[in-house]
C-alpha cells in the first residue's frame, strides 16, 4: 500500500497521523455487537410480509391460520395496526417516505408494500407464519417504464432548486464551433451494505427504546416521537455499531413496525430487513436518463452548457436524485442551463444514496466533457482546465476553496498522463485493447449543528459524548483524534462515545457533513474546557462536563460555495473477443480539507472508487415490467465489483484545508464515487473508439 501525502500535522500530532479504528479489535474479534444481534429478554420477533403485487388494493388478510401456527404472537396489518401521524417535517427538512408508515390503508403502491408484520416467539416462526399468510388483492395495472420522453415527467426540487437558467441556450449552441448532444442513461442501483437494517423497540419505565442500526440517532428519535405523537424525552434512539448505511440507513419500515408491535405486545420486539426485502424497503438509487448539450469555440472554451437529468420516484413520495447539480458547481458557460425533473411510477421509493446526484449526474456530464475534448482536439485535462470557473457557475459565490487543478496536476503527475496517446483504439496488448480516460469530481462540503458533551473525569482522562454515527467510516476514531488535538492530551486519554440520542441533538452521517460537523461540536466544547481547567479547578468524582452547540456558529458562517474537488484516473483493458473490461489501475487525486486519518480517509476515498467500477461494469437491477419486481433481487443477481474486479487503486490528496473550519475538515465520504464511472467509461473509449453511455458497461454492450 502506497503511503498517503499527508498535510502538515499540528504540533499536538493527533489528527493527521493514521490511526487504525478504536473499535477495530471490537469488530474482529466479534465482541462489537450489531443492532441485530444484542440479547435482550423476553424478545419476540416481528417478519414483515410484502406485497407480491405492484399495484391494487389488499382484498383480505386471513390471519386466523396463521394465528394458530406456533409461538405467533400477533399479526399487525392496515386493520389492526396503531394510527401514526406522516403529517410532518422531520430534521432533514422533509416528511416521511410513506413506506415507513406501515399498515396505515388498504393501497398498495408498488411490488414489494409492507401489508403485515407476523410476530412470533423466534424468528424461525415469524418466518414460518409470514411465509403462509394469504394476503388477496384486487390488483390494479401498473407502470414502471422510465424514459426519456414521458410526458408525465415534472421539475421537482427535492434539496436544490428544480431548474437554472441563465443566458440563451440557443443561441450559444448555434454560435459554438463544436456542439456534444447526447443523451446519458444509468440503471437502478441498491446500496446493499452488508448489515442489513434491523431494530429493537421496547418500553422500558414509560420510555420508548430502539435499538437500531442508522446514520443518525437523533434524527430517528425525532421521527418516532413525531410519528408516534410521543414526548421528546420520552424516546431513545440507540445505534452503535453500524455496518455500512450509504444513505439508506434512515427512517424505515424496521423501527416503525418494531414499535407498533412493541407498544401492541408489551414486549421487546426485533424486525429484521432479509436481505431480499432491503431490494424493496430500503430504498435506492434511482435510474436516471440524462440529456447534456455543450457548445464550445474550437479552443474548447464553453459557450453553452445544458444538463437535464429526469429520475423515477413512486407514487407515494417524490425523491428526486439531482443529477443536474453537479454542472452547477463545475463548469460556466455564458448559456447555461440545468434541470431536475422526476416521474411518478409503480415502482418503491429511491432515496439517498452515496453522493446523491453527483454520482450519475457525473457520469453524464464527464463523459460529454471527453466527448468534447475529443471532438475539440484538445487534451481532456486541458479541456477542464480551461473551463475553470472564478465563482460558482450558478450562485455566483466564491469557492472557500477550488483546487481542482491541483488534483489534475497531481493526478497526471503521478499516473503518468503526459505520455498518454489520444488516438482511441490503438494500444494491444495480446488480445486487450487498452485505454486511459479521466474525469473530475466534486462533492458539497458542509456542516450541520451539533451538540457535544466533553468531560474531564477525576483519572485525567477524557469522555466525548455526541450523537455521531460511525457508519463504518471510522468516524469514532476521527473524532478521537480531533479530541484528542482540541484537549491537548494523548487519543489514548480519550473515549468517545457515539451513537445514543440522549446525547442530545448532532448532524446525521450524511451529505460527507458528518465528521466535520461533530468535529465542529467537540472543538468548541473542548476549547471551553481546557478554559476551565486552566483555572486550575480541582476535578469532582463525576468529572467537569461542558455542552456545546455549534446552531450559531454555524450561522454566522459567510455564504460561499463550499465544496471538495478530485481528479480520477483509470487504465483499462477491453477483451475484443469477450467484451470483458477490466480495469488495470485507478488513482483518484483530491483537494477535500484537512485529513484527520488518513488510514480511514483513504479507505473512505479508495471505496468510493471501487463503487464506481462497480457502478461502470456491473451494478444494474432490472425491473420484470409483468410483475413490477426485480429480477434476483440479492447479492446473487445483483452484481458488485469483487476482489478480483478491483487492482490497484490509489487515492490521495492535496493539501486543501477549509479556511473556515476549526480544524479544516471538508469531508471525504462522498466524493470517491464521484467522477469514477465516467474514468472508466472514457477510458473504455480510448480503448475501443467506441462511447458507452448507458451504464453497466456490460460484455453484450461491449461487443
Ligand atoms: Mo449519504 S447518501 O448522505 O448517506
Amino acid at each position: 500500500m502506497t503511503t498517503a501525502t499527508t498535510g502538515p500535522t499540528t504540533a499536538k500530532g493527533a489528527v493527521g497521523t493514521a490511526h487504525t479504528r478504536v473499535e477495530g479489535r471490537d469488530k474482529v474479534t466479534g465482541a462489537a455487537r450489531y443492532a441485530g444481534e444484542i440479547p435482550f429478554a423476553d424478545l419476540a420477533h416481528g417478519w414483515l410480509v410484502l406485497s407480491t403485487v405492484a399495484r391494487g388494493r389488499i382484498r383480505s388478510i386471513d390471519t386466523d391460520p396463521v394465528l394458530g401456527m406456533p409461538g405467533v404472537l400477533a399479526v399487525l396489518h392496515h386493520g389492526n395496526a396503531p394510527r401514526v401521524d406522516t403529517d410532518y417535517v422531520g430534521m432533514l427538512g422533509i416528511p416521511p417516505d410513506p413506506t415507513a408508515a406501515v399498515f396505515q390503508n388498504d393501497r398498495v403502491p408498488h411490488a414489494g408494500w409492507p401489508v403485515a408484520l407476523v410476530v412470533a416467539g423466534t424468528p424461525e416462526q415469524a418466518r414460518e407464519a409470514a411465509e403462509a399468510l394469504v394476503v388477496t388483492y384486487d390488483t390494479e395495472p401498473h407502470d414502471i417504464t422510465l424514459s426519456a420522453d414521458r410526458p408525465d415527467a415534472y421539475p421537482a426540487d427535492g434539496h436544490m432548486p428544480a431548474e437554472t437558467e441563465k443566458g440563451d441556450l440557443a443561441a450559444g449552441l448555434a454560435a459554438s464551433a463544436v456542439v456534444v448532444d447526447e443523451e446519458y442513461t444509468t440503471p437502478e442501483e441498491h446500496h446493499s451494505m452488508m448489515e442489513p437494517h434491523a431494530a429493537t423497540a421496547l418500553w422500558d419505565g414509560g420510555r420508548l427504546e430502539v435499538v437500531d442500526s442508522n446514520q443518525g440517532t437523533t434524527w430517528i428519535q425525532g421521527e418516532l416521537v413525531k410519528m408516534f405523537s410521543l414526548d421528546e424525552s420520552s424516546v431513545r434512539v440507540r445505534s452503535e455499531h453500524v455496518g455500512g448505511g450509504f444513505g439508506s440507513k434512515g427512517l424505515r419500515a424496521h423501527q416503525v413496525s418494531a414499535v407498533m408491535a412493541a407498544t401492541v405486545l408489551h414486549r421487546p420486539v426485533r424486525v429484521v430487513m432479509t436481505r431480499r426485502q432491503m431490494f424493496s424497503l430500503a430504498g435506492y438509487r434511482s435510474p436516471t436518463t440524462q440529456h447534456v448539450r455543450l457548445g464550445a469555440g474550437a479552443d474548447g472554451r464553453l459557450r453553452a452548457l445544458e444538463h437535464r437529468s429526469l429520475n423515477q420516484t413512486s407514487t407515494v413520495y417524490e425523491f428526486v436524485e439531482p443529477g443536474a447539480g453537479v454542472a452547477r458547481v463545475m463548469y460556466d458557460a455564458g448559456a447555461h442551463r440545468t434541470a431536475n425533473h422526476v416521474v411518478r411510477l409503480d415502482v418503491p421509493s429511491p432515496t439517498f444514496m452515496r453522493a446523491p446526484g453527483e454520482a450519475p449526474g457525473s457520469f453524464a456530464i464527464e463523459s460529454a466533457f471527453d466527448e468534447l475534448a475529443e471532438r475539440c482536439g484538445v487534451d481532456p485535462i486541458d479541456l477542464r482546465l480551461r473551463n475553470e470557473p472564478e465563482v460558482g457557475p450558478v450562485s455566483g459565490l466564491p469557492f472557500s476553496g477550488r483546487n481542482l487543478a491541483a488534483c489534475f496536476n497531481e493526478g497526471a503527475r503521478r499516473f503518468g498522463w503526459a505520455e498518454r496517446d489520444p488516438r482511441p483504439g490503438v494500444r494491444r496488448d495480446g488480445r486487450w485493447l487498452l485505454g486511459t480516460g479521466t474525469a473530475a469530481a466534486s462533492f458539497q462540503a458542509g456542516a450541520g449543528p451539533s451538540t457535544a458533551l466533553v468531560t474531564a473525569e477525576a483519572d485525567g482522562t477524557f469522555t466525548v459524548r455526541i450523537a455521531a454515527a460511525d457508519i463504518g467510516t471510522g468516524a469514532r476514531t476521527a473524532l478521537t483524534l480531533v479530541a484528542a488535538d482540541a484537549l491537548d492530551v494523548t487519543p489514548e486519554q480519550v473515549r468517545v462515545r457515539i451513537g445514543d440520542s440522549d446525547f442530545g441533538p448532532a448532524m446525521i452521517a450524511g451529505g460527507s457533513m458528518g465528521t466535520r460537523s461533530w468535529a465542529w461540536a467537540i472543538t468548541e466544547a473542548a476549547r471551553e474546557l481546557r478554559e476551565r481547567l486552566a483555572l486550575g479547578t480541582s476535578i469532582p468524582p463525576e468529572g467537569i462536563t461542558v455542552r456545546s452547540d455549534t446552531t450559531a456558529a454555524l450561522g454566522a458562517l459567510a455564504q460561499k460555495e463550499r465544496h471538495s474537488f478530485g481528479a480520477q484516473f483509470a487504465e483499462v483493458a477491453v477483451d475484443t473477443a469477450t467484451g470483458e473490461v477490466r480495469v488495470r489501475r485507478m488513482l483518484g487525486i483530491f483537494a477535500a480539507g484537512r485529513i484527520v486519518n488518513p488510514l480511514t480517509a483513504r479507505n473512505q476515498l479508495v471505496g468510493g472508487m471501487v463503487w464506481g467500477i462497480s457502478m461502470a461494469l456491473h451494478e444494474e437491477a432490472v425491473r420484470d415490467r409483468a410483475s413490477g419486481g426485480l429480477y434476483g433481487p440479492d447479492l446473487a443477481g445483483y452484481h458488485v465489483a469483487t476482489h478480483a474486479d478491483v487492482p490497484d487503486v490509489e487515492a490521495d490528496w492535496v493539501d486543501d484545508p477549509d479556511p473556515d473550519d476549526p480544524v479544516g475538515i471538508k469531508g471525504v465520504g462522498e466524493i470517491g464515487i464521484v467522477g469514477a464511472a465516467a474514468a472508466v467509461a472514457n477510458a473504455v473509449w480510448h480503448a475501443t473508439g467506441v462511447r458507452h453511455r448507458s451504464l453497466p458497461i456490460r460484455p453484450d454492450r461491449v461487443l
